[in-house]
């Protein structure tokens, strides 16, 4: 079925200038960007938007990263997007990462990985409602 999922990429790819290799990877995988935007993240905006990872022991560490440069959060749309963009992204850990992935090509580390996308249909509707209104997407 055709779904929407959530996507961010994160500050580690901003800063290296890769937001456009970033989202042609998205692309490529058949996923439509039907909504975009560039943002600096508040301290508050990326705790709640982490809060299912509060009590883990990388939480703080996490939230200071996603508030260490401008991110860009994006709608995906496309058949079985939530399973395609996680296929695209790689393993969260870089080193596990499958060749052709975006997190083996461009990501530095397990938190510097580049991209968070949805892991659930259920969870990307509640991530796009956090950044987005209804008519900021153009499907
Ligand atoms: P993301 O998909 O955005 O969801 C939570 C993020 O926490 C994850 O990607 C990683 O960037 C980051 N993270 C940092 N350390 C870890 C870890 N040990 N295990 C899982 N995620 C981690």
């Amino acid at each position: 079925a055709t779904e929407r999922t959530f996507s961010i990429i994160k500050p580690d790819a901003t800063r290296r200038n890769l937001t456009g290799a970033v989202t042609a990877k998205l692309e490529e995988a058949g996923l439509r960007v039907v909504a975009s935007k560039r943002l600096q993240l508040s301290k508050e905006q990326a705790e709640g938007f982490y809060a299912v990872h509060k009590e883990r022991p990388f939480f703080n560490d996490l939230v200071s990263f996603m508030i260490s440069g401008p991110v860009v959060v994006q709608v995906l749309e496309g058949e079985n997007a939530v399973l395609k963009n996680r296929e695209v992204m790689g393993a969260t850990n870089p080193a596990n990462a499958e060749p052709g992935t975006i997190r083996k090509e461009f990501a530095e580390s397990i938190e510097a990985n580049s991209v968070h996308g949805s892991d659930s249909l259920e969870n990307a509707a509640i991530e796009i409602a956090y950044f987005f209104k209804p008519e900021e997407i153009v499907g």
